[in-house]
């Protein structure tokens, strides 16, 4: 595996490439990313994995300075799995000058759910990502892969492609689970025991949730005579949010919306849908959804 620390390195390790097909991660690499840079090395020519942790993308009170590096074992992980190239910038290589030029995703999609409650998250996220492609795609094509844990990143980085124009295609991979159910999450490893063997309950309200919902708009919204007198998705989903505090969580959000823009879903149709949730436990805030 060639580790590239530079701009210049990286682009004399894809000169020849014709087709990277990329993960771009901030490091501490579990299951999760694995199975991502597995799904990736089949679809390009050279799988191209970077570890950068972005600081664009944190808020000044978030965990961007404890965040877990872990440099050796990720590049040991990699180096087994096969990664051609990986990516690793320091935030001077990256970052130069400030980055006053920035990627500022449609609110209507990144002001809501994580943006309402990370506010510039995903300016910080597309900026980056625009960038990383920008080194990785610099001969033009290529795959770039997402997990499907973070939805509505991978939903608003396909419309940024889209709306540049970018001969990049985006896939996204299904959430790698523990054998609970718990997200893989570099996250994960904030949780004291004791967190660990509750945090299962956000994805088990988030089920409890989209099967509400499905059960609601079979009987026609306003005919769920079965719920309990609760007639409509506010009420089931504020329902939802009293569950997990009952447990002892402080949700910001459980919501089951359309995948194909996250509003809220309409009872009358049967469209694709997503339940996402957000929710800390103890210091560690976890984020999760599910597809319907
Ligand atoms: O999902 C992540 O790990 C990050 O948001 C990403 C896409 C690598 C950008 O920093």
């Amino acid at each position: 595996m060639h580790i590239a620390r530079t701009l210049s390195e990286l682009r004399a390790a894809l000169a020849t490439s014709e087709r990277p097909a990329f993960v771009p991660s901030m490091g501490n690499l579990h299951a999760g990313h694995l199975a991502l840079v597995r799904q990736a090395k089949p679809l390009g020519d050279t799988a191209v994995v970077s570890i950068f942790v972005n600081r664009l993308q944190f808020l000044p009170h978030e965990d961007f300075d404890s965040y877990p590096r872990t440099f050796e074992s990720d590049c040991a992980q990699l180096e087994a799995l096969g990664c051609d190239v990986l990516f690793a910038p320091t935030e001077t290589d990256l970052y130069p000058q400030a980055q006053t030029f920035k990627v500022q995703p449609d609110p209507a999609l990144a002001n809501i759910l994580e943006g309402e409650f990370r506010p510039g998250f995903f300016t910080g996220v597309c900026t980056v990502v625009m960038k990383l492609f920008s080194c990785v795609f610099s001969g033009g094509k290529g795959v770039a892969v997402f997990g499907q844990k973070d939805f509505q990143q991978q939903l608003i980085l396909r419309h940024m492609v889209r709306q540049f124009a970018l001969p990049i295609e985006i896939v996204t991979v299904p959430t790698s689970r523990a054998a609970d159910g718990l997200a893989l999450s570099s996250r994960n490893m904030y949780l004291s025991d004791s967190e660990r063997a509750q945090a299962v309950q956000l994805s088990a309200a988030l089920k409890d949730l989209v099967a509400k919902a499905l059960e609601l708009a079979a009987k026609g919204g306003s005919h769920a005579g079965s719920l309990e007198g609760h007639w409509d998705m506010t009420a089931l989903e504020s329902q939802a949010l009293e569950g997990l505090r009952s447990l002892g969580w402080q949700p910001d959000y459980l919501t089951v919306r359309r995948q194909a823009d996250l509003s809220p879903m309409d009872l009358s149709r049967h469209e694709p849908l997503v339940a996402l949730g957000a929710a800390r436990l103890g210091k560690t805030r976890l984020i999760d959804n599910l597809l319907a």
